[in-house]
């Protein structure tokens, strides 16, 4: 089995098979990385390009790396020190990219949609980074892969998302693969950062917090995107964390074994007190190195993708 598409742009379009697929490559990665010597021949021959108009840590890293493990060539472009800052479209730079002989362009960008535009217009696969506020699928991948090496299954598992949904291509991402993979998904946050109709993708939403986090399997945490906000939507970072910040007592609501997650980068203290971020429960450490490994194998299975073709 491979995957369908040359690219892989969000979670709303993949199968459940295809996502099962990546999260048992990933499981592999993983073995990888836990070896003294990481270098695999995978991608030997391969170009990867990360083409970030956004700032990142994490993701950006984290495919830095996978391509070097792998034995691809990975270089980086950032919109400020590129010829994005003259004025050069999107599409172009897609273009001029592609005429280097890159397989792989991983793209975060604030418009959503922008990956699936330069999808259309390269050669190369096109992995979505986190695109406006519409989809990060690596992140929701690799939070579903931390959640099965800790439970085993997602299958039936209560996961409650809380926070600044609005403004989360991380909460999009997950809503539509914990759904697709038979998770119950129960969400949370200020009314004022709740999409309408978000109940239509099959989530239950509640009006508190607590309500949501009662018998969790699983505590997602979300970062408020102040970026994101061109009026406040809640009065101050205080006060949201007063109402939708997940401390000690309101942890104790979800299940006694329930997992902390949370995509980083994490305004500690505010979605999460610092007792939660950096207790027993949070494996928020297990994400960071759980990214790597799914990124891996994205990787792996874009390019695999192109040379079964290319040897039909
Ligand atoms: N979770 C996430 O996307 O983090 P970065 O912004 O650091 O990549």
């Amino acid at each position: 089995m491979t995957l369908k598409s040359k690219d892989l742009l969000g979670l709303k379009d993949l199968t459940k098979e295809e996502i099962s697929l990546i999260l048992d490559t990933a499981k592999t990665m993983k073995y990888v990385l836990t070896t003294n010597n990481k270098k695999t021949p995978h991608l030997q021959g391969k170009s990867i390009i990360t083409l970030f108009y956004e700032n990142s840590t994490r993701t950006r890293l984290s495919f830095e790396l996978a391509s070097k493990y792998m034995s691809a060539s990975a270089a980086n472009i950032s919109a400020s020190g590129s010829s994005v800052a003259k004025g050069e479209t999107l599409i172009d730079t897609g273009k001029t990219i592609d005429m280097m002989g890159s397989d792989v362009i991983i793209i975060r960008h604030p418009m959503s949609g922008a990956p699936h535009l330069l999808a259309r217009n390269v050669k190369a696969s096109v992995i979505n980074a986190g695109d406006g506020m519409n989809e990060h699928p690596t992140q929701a991948l690799l939070d579903m892969f931390t959640i099965l090496e800790k439970k085993g299954s997602l299958q039936g598992l209560k996961i409650a998302i809380l926070g600044d949904i609005y403004h989360s291509r991380v909460a999009r991402s997950n809503i539509w693969g914990l759904t697709k993979m038979g998770a119950e998904v129960s969400i949370a946050g200020p009314s004022t950062l709740m999409p309408s109709g978000i109940e239509q993708t099959g989530v239950k939403v509640y009006n508190t917090v607590q309500e949501a986090l009662i018998d969790a399997d699983v505590v997602m945490g979300l970062r408020i995107q102040l970026e994101r906000q061109k009026k406040g939507l809640f009065p101050t970072t205080r006060e949201y964390s007063r109402f939708f910040g997940i401390d000690e007592k309101r942890l104790r609501l979800a299940k006694e074994d329930a997992l902390v997650m949370h995509p980083g980068p994490v305004n500690r203290g505010v979605e999460l007190s610092t007792f939660v971020m950096d207790g027993e429960q949070s494996v928020i450490n297990e994400q960071v190195t759980n990214g790597v490994a799914v990124r891996m194998a994205l990787l792996y299975l874009l390019t695999r993708r192109g040379s079964s073709e290319n040897s039909n």
